[in-house]
């Protein structure tokens, strides 16, 4: 199946996807009907596989010397473009896949990602795809390159006064593969615009992405894919009780906004909440973040909440059947002011639990121990949280793993699963116990941080309090992963869009807990 080219909200051109079963014949001849500006060949090192061959084939003899003047290893990701002015196809781009045993899905996107930079680079128009997808599910082998692809080709020009939208690739063609593969095409865009929606929320500075912000996107998903929305104000959360949300929110010019977005398919078998941290800024409060603590990073504190949306936008174009999907965001900044809450105070939660605040910089649970609250009232299937909680957490797993914890094996398991398929690492942490006496307070039922050691899990265990016992609950501390400081695996720099491929993944294959 062929999708036609479109453009972006910025102009810039998205490409089509279509899958091809001919591949590259062994003396290197091109797959019957394909006829593009540039070929890819993907090559493992040091085995005779017969894409090898095929490179032969096409260069006219044998590589070795070539590869070895470029310098060309065929490690994983590494390229080596030969522009061919007379050849057919008049660019060549070999990518490196390292070695065999190690080739899964996620070196499948590294290698896709750097190939569509090169041909994007040597403007080409359209691509032809020979990657090796053995030992791969055929359709999840394409959507991986497909997505790897477009996310790789994606760019940000909306802060620019004067945006060059480049021209770039409009077809790219899977070569190779199985006539079935062509079904693992049907999610792509969905699931890319919902990526791409998160990385330009996440990326949006804080005086654009503010809570009004995110309600009108939520807005404008709900408008657009027949979702129903609520959005609660300051004062319908008073009445609700929610007192560490608002406590958190009270020291803001901006008025908080709580966000209830609903997509409800006909015949529902289960119900899931999806809840975000939306900290369109953080500040850190009176524990104010200071000089090294990248506070002029802190607009990422939103990210949690723009992986619910963007997995909302997808949801909403793909309407998967059976499983009805509650999105929530409990969305402030975390200012300092005279109105700001003092380090001390004591917050009341919508559940009637009494936290001292020993730190205004662990926001992030406040607000969203009542945003929990609120989701287990729904009486959900299933509740994901997923939150930029803890630099803890950065420092457990560091910036391309994000922590899952969750008392519920079958829910971690399948999230696991679907982050493994959407090329986003998860790992399992503990939710020990005894670390909970690291939140007793002297006077409150709780207070809000505990000691240094563990602090990502004791944020878990906190939120843990907020969440109806017995109800299937994980929680993802995303700190680490919502942003790149410089290219990573499949990804640019900037904004990841972090979360949404897992959350997507989780809800298309049923939602299981
Ligand atoms: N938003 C931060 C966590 C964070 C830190 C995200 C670094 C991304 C990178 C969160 O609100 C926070 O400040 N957490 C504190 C908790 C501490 C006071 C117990 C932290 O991690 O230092
Ligand atoms: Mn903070
Ligand atoms: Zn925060």
């Amino acid at each position: 199946m062929e999708s036609s080219p479109s453009s972006s909200p910025s102009g810039q051109v998205i490409p089509a996807f279509q899958c091809l079963s001919g591949g590259l014949g062994a003396a290197g001849d091109l797959p019957e009907g394909w006829a593009g500006d540039a070929l890819a060949v993907g090559l493992f090192s040091g085995t005779d596989h017969p894409l090898q061959a095929a490179t032969a084939g096409l260069l006219g003899g044998d590589p070795t010397a070539l590869f070895e003047r470029r310098r060309f290893r065929c490690k994983p990701g590494e390229l080596l473009c030969l522009e061919r002015p007379d050849g057919r196809p008049a660019t060549l781009i070999l990518v490196g896949l390292g070695d065999p045993a190690e080739f899964d899905g996620m070196a499948l996107r590294i290698a896709a990602a750097a190939v569509a930079r090169a041909a994007a680079a040597a403007g080409a128009r359209s691509l032809g795809l020979a990657l090796p997808v053995e030992g791969l599910d055929g359709s999840a082998a394409a959507a991986a390159m497909a997505e790897a692809v477009r996310l790789a080709l994606y760019s940000d020009l909306r802060f620019r006064s004067e945006p060059e939208p480049r021209p770039g690739l409009e077809l790219v063609s899977l070569l190779g593969l199985d006539p079935g593969a062509a079904a693992g095409l049907d999610t792509v865009d969905a699931l890319c615009s919902g990526v791409e929606l998160a990385r330009q929320l996440v990326a949006a500075p804080p005086n654009v992405a503010t809570p009004q912000a995110l309600a009108d996107c939520a807005a404008t998903i709900a408008s657009a894919h027949g979702l129903e929305l609520k959005v609660l104000e300051r004062s319908d959360c008073e009445a609700l009780g929610m007192g560490a949300y608002l406590g958190v929110a009270q020291g803001s010019d901006l008025p908080p906004k709580f966000i209830h977005l609903t997509y409800r398919p006909a015949n529902v078998s289960r119900r899931v909440a999806l809840v975000g941290k939306g900290l369109t800024f953080d500040s850190g409060g009176y524990n104010l973040n200071t000089a090294g603590s990248q506070i002029e990073m802190m607009k990422y504190d939103m990210g949690g909440s723009a992986a619910v949306l963007g997995a909302m936008r997808a949801i909403g174009q793909l309407r998967p059947e059976g499983v009805e999907v509650h999105a929530i965001v409990a969305s402030c900044e975390n200012m300092v002011s005279g109105g700001a809450i003092h380090p001390g105070d004591i917050l009341t939660a919508s559940n009637g639990k009494t936290i001292e605040i020993n730190n205004t910089d662990a926001e992030g649970r406040l607000t969203l121990a009542d945003a929990l609250v609120y989701a287990g009232k729904l009486e959900p299937d299933a509740i994901v949280d997923l939150a930029t909680l803890t630099g803890a957490c950065v420092i457990a797993l560091g910036e391309e793993i994000a922590g899952l914890w969750s008392p519920a094996d079958g829910l971690a398991d399948a999230l696991l699963e679907a982050s493994h398929r959407g090329g986003e690492s998860l790992w399992r942490m503990p939710l020990r116990r005894s670390y909970k006496d690291g939140l007793k307070s002297p006077l409150a039922d709780l207070k809000n941080t505990g000691p240094r050691p563990g602090g990502s899990i004791t944020a878990a265990l906190f939120l843990q309090d907020f969440v109806p016992k017995g109800l299937a609950w994980a929680h993802l501390d995303i700190a680490g992963t919502v942003w790149n400081e410089k290219p990573r695996g499949a990804d640019g720099s900037g904004a990841t869009g972090f979360g949404v491929r897992t959350l997507v993944g989780w809800v298309l294959a049923g939602a299981p807990a």
